[in-house]
């Protein structure tokens, strides 16, 4: 998502850790890593760079193809159910649309079954814009718009194939499958069955209808699928004065879409406990359509950006995570118990048992991850946490009470595990400011953060370390900017507001951009372009720029099949306006992307990137 809801109350920060952008930080950007050139010399990224674009097309370097691919309302081909074509006046039903390809493209994985010829893509649907959702927009709010906006969301697992050189999707298939904002999950972990957990439609609260808010991926080496539920409050609605808990995660009587009107689940007055029932790390087992997504408690509730899986050297999964708010955490999980072999049945409970941390970096270039544990330090029942459960369901009262710091909008990590370095994009914070609560510190070094920055660092010891080294890969932003803090110090093409990152199979780190449309192609990103991806040689820390985007899209998403020859890669939201949806009666005043079609509508979808040659992405 390219915006988010305004900051959120903030309890003080303590402003002896406050600091300034200091000269060392710009010094800690030297080259560390140097595994990255391919063997015999050859320049790690080979491709000529593209110029930035405002036009509504879609640009890949030369040399390559890129080619739309199945986009929102396409029919999936679930086995034994209908397969719905797209209408392009968006007059498919709720029913249809539970069938189709849901809307807004985020993270995704390919899951080889015959290598890197035959496989499932799995994907988030993050979003929707119920502007162009319907043939009428908001208009006429009824019950069955409220369903076809369910039903657009969650996540879609497809069976995909090459054949002839083009990738095909495989309908009807016994795999494929649609998880929307009502199918039946499962909740698990310490926090299961909680007092805060618990509806009337619940009273175990272990059963919850549906995940929402799915953007980025991250893939388990047991075979299973992880998804953060992200935005999740924008989808309630609390009574006029929202409750201390409620303002906490920035829930108001608002709601921008607006199902409680006809599904009082996302009325808090009526069932405060729900939101609590989101906001968590969803694993999906892709190869098993009859398995219930199962929200994943140990890993801590959040505004969850994604998570990312690292193995310790005896075999434990450590998952990292973000929170994707202003002044939001960096966590890490580390599980107790070791990856048994037998694929995802046979790690069934892995991700409920471990220890959650949340993360504090020091200005000396050092951090330590703090326990989130029940009874250690100020996590008791003095200060408002009864359990476990309490420190989980509350996270973000909890990462306050440790002091854990405060970053600039934590969205996708890519772990580079030959290295050990974790990386981390902060997208943006324009509320940032020089000084006070608020104010900038070392790993989030500049006010009003238009442009953000990626941080990385490398633990003591295992990936379970409780302490760690950190730097700035790159401050993004623009040279060419008057104000200092919008200039950044990109090496190659620049870039602003990083999102989504991923490591290819060589090491090349891909970086997709998420400036908000709102501020695409104007002001401090006025040379920047639409939305692009980049390819970054993390050794020089030199990007170029490989593909750019349509009109007012994100670039997401991006995934590799085994043998790198093929790039899935997501466009979000074309078209989408500035700070709104868009007006039914005028779908195509922003972006006509994919179709262009007289009658059409844009459409986020999956974008096949291929190069010409065969050869592997970018060489
Ligand atoms: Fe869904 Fe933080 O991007
Ligand atoms: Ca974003
Ligand atoms: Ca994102």
């Amino acid at each position: 998502m390219s915006d988010h809801p305004p900051p959120h109350t903030l309890l003080p920060r303590n402003p002896s850790r406050r600091l300034l952008l200091q000269g060392g930080v710009a010094g800690a950007l030297a080259p560390l890593l140097g595994a990255c050139a391919t063997p015999g010399g050859a320049p790690l990224i080979g491709f000529t760079p593209l110029q930035p674009s405002s036009s509504d097309t879609l640009l890949v370097a030369d040399g390559y193809e890129a080619l739309p691919f199945m986009p929102w309302g396409e029919p999936v081909g679930i086995a034994g159910q209908p397969m719905p074509p797209w209408r392009d006046d968006a007059s498919n039903s709720a029913a249809e649309q539970a069938l189709q390809m849901g809307m807004h493209h985020d993270g995704m994985h390919y899951f080889a079954i015959d290598g890197s010829r035959r496989g499932l893509l799995v994907m988030n649907h993050e979003y929707v814009d119920d502007g162009l959702l319907h043939p009428g927009g908001l208009a006429d709010w009824t019950a069955a718009k409220v369903a076809k906006s369910q039903a657009a969301h969650g996540i879609t697992v497809l069976e995909v194939v090459l054949e002839g050189g083009r990738w095909q999707p495989v309908r009807p298939s016994p795999l494929a499958r649609r998880i929307t904002a009502t199918t039946p999950c499962v909740l698990s972990g310490p926090a299961a069955g909680h007092a805060l957990l618990r509806t009337s439609a619940d009273p175990t609260g272990t059963r919850v209808l549906g995940t929402i808010g799915n953007c980025a991926a991250g893939l388990t080496p047991w075979g299973t699928y992880l998804s953060g539920e992200e935005n999740f409050p924008d989808y309630f609605t609390t009574a006029d004065t929202p409750t201390d808990h409620e303002k906490t995660w920035n829930l108001n009587p608002g709601s921008w879409y607006g199902w409680a009107t006809h599904d009082p689940r996302f009325d808090t007055v009526r069932h405060p406990n729900e939101p609590n029932r989101f906001g968590w790390v969803v694993e999906v087992d892709p190869f098993d359509p009859t398995s219930p997504p199962v929200k994943r408690t140990a890993l801590g509730r959040a505004v969850h950006e994604g998570a990312w899986v690292a193995v310790t050297k005896d075999g434990r999964a450590v998952v990292y995570s973000g929170e994707d708010a202003n002044f939001e955490c960096i966590y890490k999980f580390v599980s107790r118990d070791r990856i048994q072999p037998g694929g995802a049945k046979a790690n069934r409970e892995l991700l409920d048992h471990g220890t959650l941390y949340v993360a504090r970096f020091d200005a000396d270039g050092r951090g330590r991850w703090l326990p989130m544990v029940h009874g250690q330090g100020p996590l008791t029942a003095t200060r408002g946490f009864d359990d476990q459960g309490d420190v989980l369901i509350k996270a973000r009262q909890a990462n306050r009470a440790l002091g854990a710091t405060r970053m600039d909008r934590p969205e996708w990590l890519a772990i580079d595990a030959k290295s050990r370095w974790v990386y981390c994009t902060l997208t943006n914070n324009t509320a940032r400011t020089p000084s006070g609560p608020d104010g900038v510190d070392a790993a989030n070094p500049r006010a009003n953060n238009t442009m953000g920055q990626i941080i990385r660092w490398r633990e003591d010891g295992d990936f379970d370390g409780e302490a760690f080294e950190w730097n700035h890969l790159v401050l993004a932003g623009d040279p060419a900017n008057t104000r200092p803090e919008a200039q950044g110090n990109t090496v190659g093409d620049a870039f602003g507001s990083p999102d989504t990152i991923a490591f290819d199979p060589r090491g090349v780190l891909w970086i997709g951009s998420d400036i908000s449309t709102n501020r695409l192609n104007t002001g401090e990103a006025a040379n920047l372009g639409n939305n692009a991806l980049l390819a970054c040689d993390v050794a020089t820390r030199t990007t170029r720029r490989f593909l750019v985007g349509p009109v007012n899209c994100e670039i997401t998403g991006v995934c590799f099949t085994p043998d790198g020859r093929t790039m899935f890669v997501n466009v979000q939201h074309p078209g989408e306006p500035p700070r709104g949806r868009n007006d039914p009666a005028n779908p195509r005043r922003f972006s006509n992307w994919p179709d262009f079609s007289p009658t059409g509508r844009p459409r986020s979808a999956t974008v096949v990137v291929r190069k010409r040659d065969g050869g592997v992405i970018g060489t």
